[in-house]
């Protein structure tokens, strides 16, 4: 096959960011995507809905001239959110979910809630209105083993809150595991998003011939068995799966340092990353519902009608996306790709 032809997809799970680098990111994931789920986590957090607001008219603003794209806004959830910001979030028609981070998790997430028990009356609340719930599913407790740490979310954790909010409708995000498929595959009311990174390599590559700090992101790639499993989930059919990039850039200089930033910057070539993944296990005629289907039909939204190309043509992922001096290290950076978008 030598063309794919696709509806064009959406990113159900995207990091922005804010300022300059907002301008500098945004124009590659408009390229590809119409809509984004855009987490919250800048400095402050979006936290409530002026906030979200605030944000939303500057990604607009930040739209390339004659392009469009529809940002979907979503609350950092903390341990003061108040019910009624849920209400008024459910209301804007634009904040389409609220984001658990656990406190200290991963980027930016100190303001993130300390114990998600804390939370039932958020939960109560979001579970009347049927506004979903986005998990970072991992624990926090240092004395868990940072590859173990979302299995033991979702046994400590998620099991709990799914008891009691059995329809709250719940995305498991970034999933990293065959436990994680496993639940997700048999609960209710939930569906998980899955990023290139996880689709694409496990753990070995951060440690290829050197630390590699550009495959660092959380939760952290975990071993080969899981991977497949993951690969599994997405080219199954199932439409609990659907495409997340968390694309989540931050500048080389704050990668490539003694204490290294997670998150991998995939908004350049995401689509072809999926690509690639899917077609290494002859599953590429999955690939459309996965990333333009059962996003939209989780979040009730129409989907896209407009449609995308992908070509079978070998081309070479650059070295840096400008932004600051430092510049910007794209996923593979410098490697081969087999697919491009026209
Ligand atoms: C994300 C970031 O940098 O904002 N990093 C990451 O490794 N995925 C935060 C997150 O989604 O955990
Ligand atoms: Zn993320």
């Amino acid at each position: 096959m030598e063309q794919l032809t696709l509806t064009r997809p959406d990113d159900w799970h995207l990091h922005l960011r804010d300022g300059e680098a907002l301008k500098a990111v945004l124009p590659h994931t408009v390229r590809q995507f119409a809509r984004g789920i855009i987490m919250p986590n800048l400095k402050p957090p979006v936290r409530s809905l002026p906030d979200a607001a605030a944000y939303r008219d500057r990604i607009l603003a930040a739209i390339p001239p004659g392009q469009t794209f529809e940002p979907l806004m979503t609350l950092y959830l903390t341990d003061n959110t108040r019910p009624e910001e849920i209400l008024k979030a459910k209301d804007s028609g634009f904040v389409k979910a609220v984001k658990y981070y656990p406190s200290g998790a991963t980027t930016n997430s100190e303001f993130g809630v300390t114990d998600i028990r804390k939370c039932d009356r958020i939960f109560e609340t979001m579970q009347q209105v049927d506004l979903p719930l986005l998990l970072h599913g991992e624990v926090t407790d240092p004395d868990v083993d940072i590859f173990d740490r979302e299995k033991v979310f979702i046994d400590r954790h998620l099991i709990p809150l799914k008891q009691r909010f059995p329809q709250l409708r719940v995305v498991l995000e970034h999933i990293t595991t065959s436990d994680a498929v496993e639940y997700v595959l048999n609960a209710d009311n939930i569906g998980a998003t899955l990023t290139p990174q996880h689709l694409l390599f496990n753990r070995n590559r951060i440690f290829q011939g050197g630390i590699n700090p550009h495959f660092y992101c959380l939760p952290i790639l975990k071993r080969e068995t899981h991977r497949q499993a993951l690969l599994k989930a997405a080219t199954s059919g199932n439409p609990k799966f659907f495409l997340g990039t968390d694309s989540a850039p931050h500048t080389r200089t704050s990668k490539e340092s003694a204490c290294g930033c997670a998150g991998c910057f995939s908004a350049l070539h995401a689509l072809e990353l999926y690509a690639e993944a899917f077609e290494s296990v002859n599953a590429l005629d999955k690939l459309e519902a996965f990333a333009s289907f059962y996003g939209p039909d989780f979040y009730q939204l129409p989907r896209n009608t407009e449609q995308i190309t992908l070509t079978k043509t070998t081309w070479r992922i650059p070295d840096r996306v400008p932004f600051t001096e430092s510049g910007l290290v794209p996923l593979r950076a410098g490697q081969e790709m087999t697919w491009k978008m026209a």
